[in-house]
């Protein structure tokens, strides 16, 4: 794929889909991983850029590196943040020398790599011994309402193909504690986990709505799916779930962290 309208399709599905909550959670994880000036650190799975751009106002774009395997989202994080060394790749073979990073981050990732052990020890490879690796997931099962009310109406109008997309089911790292596992079976030491609690503001139901039938995201994808009739009885069990209509509302969600170090000896 290359860049261009499709690069901005893409990137403003997401923006308006679950990138609508990617900014504040990349502040968060930065402060729970201890991000410091002076630092050299490299996003994984950057996407269109929301942890990208953070990490560079913290450090400045010469000091950060990013990776994802997508061009559209590529293209999207390099126009967003000039300077930064953004490369195509997956987390499971990462093109940089060991120990080159003194932080290695990925924000909502780890659950889209094809394998997240090897993902998340690559991880550790490129961080140099005492350095920090950090990650969040979205509490899917949980409370990340956007998400968590859809795959309930997803379940209320489609039972079957529902519950087997449903990602609070399907996505293998989204509970608490989960990551910290995941972190220890890496040998990262000194692990740490915690919750971040984000909000976002819609104008009114349609405009949460209106990235769904783009096929952004494994919950845009069912939407997609569905024929004209189904797809109509999803939002509108959608819109009961929520409880919202045709004015603002605020929704939060709680997305899990972790952070450990690399070992020294
Ligand atoms: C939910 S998005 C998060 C994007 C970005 N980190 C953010 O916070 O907005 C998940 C990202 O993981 C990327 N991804 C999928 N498979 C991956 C892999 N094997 N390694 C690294 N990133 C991957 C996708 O291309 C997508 O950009």
């Amino acid at each position: 794929m290359s860049g261009g309208a499709e690069t901005f399709r893409a990137a403003a599905a997401h923006d308006r889909h679950v990138g609508r909550y990617a900014q504040q959670p990349a502040s968060a994880l930065i402060a729970f991983a201890g991000i410091e000036p002076g630092m050299r650190a490299l996003d994984v799975g950057c996407g269109p850029g929301a942890l990208t751009v953070a990490l560079a106002d913290r450090l400045g774009a010469a000091n950060v590196s990013a990776a994802d395997p997508s061009e559209p989202f590529i293209e999207a994080c390099r126009q967003r943040s000039p300077g930064v060394n953004v490369v195509v790749a997956a987390a499971e073979a990462l093109p940089f020398k060991s120990t080159e990073f003194e932080a290695t981050l990925s924000q909502l990732v780890v659950n889209f790599m094809q394998d997240a052990q090897a993902g998340v020890r690559e991880m550790a490879r490129v961080t140099q011994p005492g350095g920090v690796v950090a990650s969040s997931v979205w509490d899917y099962a949980g409370e990340m309402t956007l998400l968590r009310a859809f795959w309930d109406a997803a379940r209320d109008v489609e039972p079957e193909r529902g519950a087997a997309a449903d990602e609070g089911v399907v996505m293998r790292w989204c509970r608490d504690g989960e990551l910290a596992e995941l972190w220890r079976a890496a040998g990262l030491r000194d692990v740490s986990s915690g919750a971040l609690t984000v909000r976002a503001s819609y104008a009114d139901f349609e405009d949460l709505w209106s990235p769904f039938p783009t096929g952004v995201a494994p919950s845009g994808a069912f939407c997609k799916s569905l024929n004209d009739e189904r797809r109509v009885a999803l939002h509108d069990a959608y819109r009961q779930r929520l409880g919202v209509g045709d004015g603002p509302f605020e929704l939060t969600a709680r997305a899990w962290a972790v952070a450990g170090t690399v070992a020294t000896g």
